[in-house]
């Protein structure tokens, strides 16, 4: 029925319906959900865009945490102790988990985990480039802990706030479990740093390594970080890149004193005048080369992701025959 033909609402006839809210009421309610720092849920309307940026940061995130099991995951093995190897055991389990809540979390926003495991075998979507480091020596489990997960956490507390509903939930487990992960990095470091001139020596030299990649973590500088500002109208990202790593620098400068180890900045010490540690300039080519894919493991974290993908083949076959099975058993009860 057309609706100058509907009868008035108080003729005791059948209520107006409504008309359905046109782009730009649906936009101004969205943008309303944001400013009034409300949550935007998976039956919400959002902007295409939103979504888009959701997709491809979420996914790149739960990218991030799956192949970041592989430069730990090859150490178990070879930790020095029972203790040892079931704590790295624990963290690399916990980092798969934190890969299934990120990507059930996308999910929400309309896209199959096929699509997202596709565009990650090949080659397509980004991860971390963090990851893109050899991790030789047992010292580096230390440091992936303390720097590397350290990174994480000052990225990721943030991100519990984030606008949209079922990231900021899963953020939140993920947080907890990560605190963890840099406790005990740090732990692995305390431990070698109060061993033997050779292990002290071991300690520093990883160190010396992760430091910058570790600083890296947070994308380049404000002026180069394109998606930034539009994540943070949006409320996804809280605070830029480079707020992030000063407070990340400020927050490792201390308990590296605890640890004994130094940083390699010649640049590294305290502004009074700013309250916080002023650092050297980062190799940002160095960056640049590692994500256009010529670190020194890109090409073999994506080679072994594909080799686990092929093997797990018969347990996604096995889930689907009994997810099968059991619906078919439900339809013959009822
Ligand atoms: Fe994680
Ligand atoms: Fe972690």
């Amino acid at each position: 029925m057309p609706a100058d033909h509907l009868p008035p609402a108080s003729s005791g006839g059948a209520a107006p319906r409504e008309a359905a809210p046109g782009e730009d009421e649906r936009l101004a309610a969205f943008d309303a959900l944001i400013a009034a720092d409300q949550r935007i849920e998976p039956t919400d309307w959002m902007p295409p865009a939103y979504r888009k940026a959701l997709v491809r940061q979420m996914s790149q995130h739960a990218h991030s945490e799956i192949i970041g099991m592989q430069p730990e995951g090859n150490w178990i093995t070879r930790a020095p102790s029972l203790k040892r190897k079931a704590i790295l055991m624990a963290k690399v389990q916990d980092e798969a988990g934190h890969g299934l809540y990120l990507y059930s979390a996308a999910e929400t926003l309309g896209t199959t985990r096929d699509e997202m495991l596709d565009a990650l075998h090949s080659g397509k979507a980004k991860y971390s480039s963090i990851f893109n480091y050899l991790a030789p020596s047992w010292a580096d489990m230390g440091s992936i802990g303390w720097l590397v997960d350290g990174a994480a956490i000052a990225n990721q507390v943030p991100l519990c706030r984030a606008s949209y509903g079922p990231y900021g939930r899963a953020m939140v487990r993920i947080c907890k479990e990560e605190s963890f992960h840099q406790r005990q990095g740090f732990e692995i470091l305390l431990a070698l740093m109060n061993g033997t001139d050779e292990q002290r020596a071991m300690a520093q030299e990883s160190v010396n390594r992760w430091y910058a990649p570790a600083l890296m973590m947070f994308g380049p500088p404000d002026g180069e970080s394109p998606n930034s500002r539009q994540s943070m109208a949006w409320k996804i990202k809280r605070f830029s890149n480079d707020e992030l790593r000063q407070r990340f620098v400020d927050m490792i400068v201390p308990q590296a004193e605890i640890l004994g180890v130094t940083f390699p900045d010649p640049d590294l010490r305290w502004n009074e005048e700013r309250g916080h540690h002023d650092f050297g300039e980062l190799d940002w080519d160095e960056f640049h080369a590692v994500l256009r894919g010529n670190g020194q493991a890109n090409a073999l974290r994506l080679a072994k992701r594909n080799a686990a993908h092929a093997e797990g083949a018969w347990v996604r076959e096995a889930a689907r025959a009994y997810a099968e099975r059991t619906a078919t058993s439900e339809r013959i009860a009822s």
